[in-house]
């Protein structure tokens, strides 16, 4: 990589305006040198399921819940056993993915400081991950007004089971028929 680039996009890193900053990872703060906030959020981190098949995907809501807007927002996903993020983030617009701790994408923050109310993001669990996880979320209003690591409702990534009477279906046609529906239905 020359060097010109290199300079850039370390200047472009240090810019909190483009998103959270790596020393966000440990901290989930934004580092503006103000205090948290302590009481309710305006804001919330909204998985839009409960429960999730095996490697599959999970949509989740960054949203406000008053008339307040958000122009940062840093989240990541935890397992209930693990202190480090796991899983992958995906962002088509309002942000990006980063990556914490020598892992990959397993964190997301905005990619411009405009007024948000509302922004919708992917998260991928680790491949044959199953178990329960939960999202945390930092949103920043403004220079002096941030809520640090708001915890969302928790995602059940549950085992498919690939079903081991399959065999018998085609003898029984109410219940292979329902497979089919339900194949077709995902597809
Ligand atoms: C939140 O509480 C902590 C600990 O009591 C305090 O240090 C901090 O100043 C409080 N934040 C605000 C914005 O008042
Ligand atoms: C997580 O913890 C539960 C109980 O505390 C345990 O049963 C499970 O095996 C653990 N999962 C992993 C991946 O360590
Ligand atoms: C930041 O947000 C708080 C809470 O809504 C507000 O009281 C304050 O005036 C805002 N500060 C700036 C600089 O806009
Ligand atoms: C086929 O369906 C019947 C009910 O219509 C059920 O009693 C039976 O257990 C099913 N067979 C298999 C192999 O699932």
């Amino acid at each position: 990589m020359n060097y010109y680039l290199l300079f850039l996009l370390m200047a472009l890193a240090r810019a909190s305006p483009y998103g959270a900053l790596q020393a966000a990872c440990a901290s989930m703060t934004p580092g503006h040198g103000f205090n948290p906030q302590n009481g309710t959020s305006p804001f919330i981190v909204m998985p839009l399921t409960s429960e999730i098949i095996q490697n599959s995907l999970v949509p989740i809501g960054l949203s406000s819940i008053t008339s307040d807007y958000f122009k940062g927002f840093f989240i990541m996903a935890f397992s209930d056993n693990s202190s480090k993020p796991i899983g992958k983030f995906s962002i088509d617009v309002d942000g990006q993915s980063m990556s914490c701790f020598n892992g990959m994408d397993n964190a997301a923050t905005h990619l411009i400081n405009d007024d948000k109310s509302f922004v919708m993001l992917n998260w991928m669990p680790p491949y044959d991950f199953v178990g329960s996880v939960h999202f945390r979320t930092t949103f920043v209003k403004n220079m002096s007004h941030y809520w640090v690591s708001i915890k969302s409702d928790p995602v059940e990534v549950i085992q498919f089971f690939m079903p081991s009477s399959a065999a018998h279906f085609s003898s029984n046609s109410s219940l292979g028929l329902a497979l089919l529906i339900f194949i077709v239905g995902m597809i």
